[in-house]
């Protein structure tokens, strides 16, 4: 199956009460275990590339490594640019594969954020390629871009019809308490999600996908591997389940997960190694690695989007 935009998934997951786990994938082992949990499950799904990922493991790298996926799998999947700070970096990987790209204007001025996302959007449609922007700000860290917590802003609902409108988008990432990386509250800080801002967007933009970043549950299990084999991960919290589940049954089409794979990830090199001291063959330490990471996304899946059996 060749590579899809998310204009169909989206179109299901919204009618159907479920969300697209848009996953970030940085090296080989991230990707065969984000593709194999998904075909298993027969879940449509969103591998997602960050301005960091194409440094670290160079654009073809990635494009190569998606579509040696699409081979070994059957189920849609689509290959999307997340974060995109510029129209430079949307313009590349329109021209360079994907079917999706970011345009996050999240940090300039209202009117700066327009203007952007209406030129990255004119460019991706005319080539088929689809567009999600941002409006409000995540705290927490994303490549070069670092927000302390407090300095985060919600989403204003009130302008969220005029930058649709405006800007031609076909999905809008909002603000509503998700934030990035694994300390996503303050120790003892009770974990809440704005829905009520959520129910409002939803109001003014009927049928509109939404997206949530910074939507890692911080899964205990794999955090205390961390800690159990030399790591030193205290106070990570996540956004609790239920919550995210409440949102994939809304308006909200995808959610995008990072910190948990990484966790997932590194939880599998720590016990293997802790276990296995005499290693150094990356082929058995990384086996177990992705075999952390497929159950992971397996979990999200099933638990967290509801997009099982959906491909
Ligand atoms: O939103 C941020 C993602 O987790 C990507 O993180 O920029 O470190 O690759 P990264
Ligand atoms: P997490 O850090 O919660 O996994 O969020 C990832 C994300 O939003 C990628 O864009
Ligand atoms: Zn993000």
């Amino acid at each position: 199956m060749p590579l899809v935009t998310t204009t169909e998934m989206f179109k299901k997951a919204y009618e159907g009460g479920y969300a697209i786990g848009a996953f970030n994938v940085n090296n080989m082992e991230i990707v065969q275990a984000i593709t194999e949990a998904a075909d298993e499950l027969k879940s449509p799904i969103i591998l997602q590339c960050s301005s960091g990922a194409r440094k670290y493991a160079k654009h073809a790298y990635l494009v190569h490594l998606v579509k040696a996926a699409l081979e070994e799998t059957n189920i849609p999947i689509a290959l999307h640019l997340d974060h995109g700070a510029d129209f430079e970096i949307c313009k590349q990987c329109i021209d360079g594969g994907f079917t999706s790209v970011m345009i996050d204007g999240s940090s300039l001025s209202y009117e700066d954020n327009i203007a952007v996302s209406k030129k990255v959007a004119e460019y991706a449609h005319e080539r088929g390629v689809v567009v999600e922007a941002e409006l409000g700000t995540l705290a927490g860290v994303e490549d070069d871009v670092k927000v302390e917590h407090g300095s985060e802003s919600y989403t204003q609902p009130d302008q969220v019809e005029d930058f649709v409108n405006r800007t031609g988008v076909d999905s809008l990432a909002i603000a509503i308490g998700t934030s990035h990386g694994a300390y996503k509250f303050k120790p003892g800080q009770k974990p809440q999600l704005r829905f009520d801002i959520l129910e409002e967007v939803t109001r003014r933009l009927p049928g509109f996908p939404i997206v949530l970043h910074g939507a890692s549950s911080v899964l205990p299990k794999y955090v205390d591997i961390i800690n159990a084999n030399g790591g030193k991960l205290d106070d990570a919290i996540g956004i609790p389940e239920d919550m995210l589940r409440q949102a994939a049954k809304s308006a909200v089409c995808k959610i995008n997960i990072d910190s948990d794979l990484r966790l997932g990830l590194t939880a599998g090199i720590r016990e293997h190694m802790a276990a296995h001291p005499e290693h150094f063959d990356p082929r058995q330490y990384l086996t177990d690695a992705r075999a952390y990471v497929k159950e992971v996304v397996a979990h999200k899946i099933t638990t967290v989007l509801g997009s099982e059996g959906k491909a």
